[in-house]
C-alpha cells in the first residue's frame, strides 16, 4: 500500500529518531542520571533555536501553503523566556549564549523562511511536533526523577492543545493534502532530516558538557 507523506515522513525520520533515543544525552535525562541544571542547558539552546522559528514565522505565514503548517497554539518563545528566568534568574537575557551547532540550526532556520519556506515547515514539523510527542516523555521523567515540574519545564506544556492525538492527526491530514508535488515531498523529506541531524548533533555537545567526554 501507498504510503501518505505524512507515513513517508515518519519513515525517512525512523533512523534519526532511533539515534535521538539512545542519545548520551537523552539516555541520562530518561534514567534519572541529568541534574536540573543540565537540563537547563538544553532549555537555553532551544531557546535560540524557537527564537529564529517565531521571529522569523511571519514570512512563513504569508505563503499560501506553508503557512498553513504554523499553528499559534504551539509558539514556545513566550513560554522559554519563563523557563530561563527559572535557571538563568531574571537577567537571563545576558547569561546565554548559543553553541555552534545552536547557531548553525539557527542560520539555516532563518534562511529558510526567507529563501524556501516549505523547507522551513520542514524543520518547525521535526521540533514542534517533535517536542509535543515524545517530549511528554520527557517531561514525566524530569517531574519523576528530579521533581521538576512547572517553572523551568513549562516548555513542554501546551496549554491550547487540550487532545495532544487530534491535534497530532489534524496535522498529519493537512501534511498528506499538501499541495507540494512529488519533487517538493522528497525535498522537504530530506530537509527534515537535516533538522533532526542538527538536533542530535546538540545532544552530542550538550553530553560533552553536562556528562563530560565519555
Ligand atoms: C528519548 C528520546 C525520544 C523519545 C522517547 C521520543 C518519543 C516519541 C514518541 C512516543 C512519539 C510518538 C510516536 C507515535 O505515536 O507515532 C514520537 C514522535 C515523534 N518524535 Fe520523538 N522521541 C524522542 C526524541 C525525539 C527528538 C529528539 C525529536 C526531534 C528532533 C523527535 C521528533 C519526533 C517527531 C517529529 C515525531 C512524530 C510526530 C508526529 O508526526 O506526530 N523525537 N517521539
Amino acid at each position: 500500500m501507498r504510503r501518505t507523506f505524512s507515513e513517508t515522513l515518519r519513515h525517512a525520520l525512523y533512523l534519526a529518531h532511533r539515534t535521538a533515543e539512545r542519545a548520551r544525552y537523552l539516555d541520562a535525562l530518561m534514567d534519572g542520571q541529568l541534574a536540573v541544571t543540565g537540563f537547563g542547558e538544553l532549555a537555553t539552546q532551544r531557546y535560540f533555536i524557537f527564537k529564529a522559528f517565531e521571529e522569523s514565522s511571519a514570512l512563513v505565514r504569508a505563503d499560501p501553503i506553508s503557512g498553513r503548517f504554523l499553528f499559534r497554539e504551539l509558539d514556545r518563545l513566550a513560554i522559554l523566556g519563563d523557563d530561563l528566568a527559572f535557571y538563568h534568574g531574571q537577567d537571563w537575557r545576558a547569561k546565554i549564549t548559543p553553541l555552534p551547532v545552536t547557531r548553525t540550526h539557527c542560520l539555516r532556520i532563518t534562511e529558510l523562511a526567507q529563501t524556501w519556506p516549505a523547507g522551513y515547515v520542514a524543520h518547525y514539523y521535526v521540533r514542534y511536533l517533535g517536542d509535543l510527542s515524545g517530549g511528554q516523555v520527557f517531561r514525566s521523567r524530569m517531574a519523576r526523577h528530579r521533581g521538576l515540574t512547572g517553572a523551568g519545564i513549562r516548555f513542554y506544556e501546551f496549554a491550547d492543545i487540550p487532545d495532544v492525538d487530534a491535534f497530532r492527526n489534524r496535522y498529519h491530514a493537512l501534511l498528506d493534502a499538501v499541495a507540494w508535488d512529488a519533487a517538493e515531498r522528497g525535498r522537504v523529506t530530506q530537509e527534515a532530516v537535516q533538522a533532526f541531524t542538527l538536533t542530535n548533533a546538540l545532544f552530542e555537545a550538550l553530553a560533552d558538557r553536562v556528562l563530560g567526554p565519555v
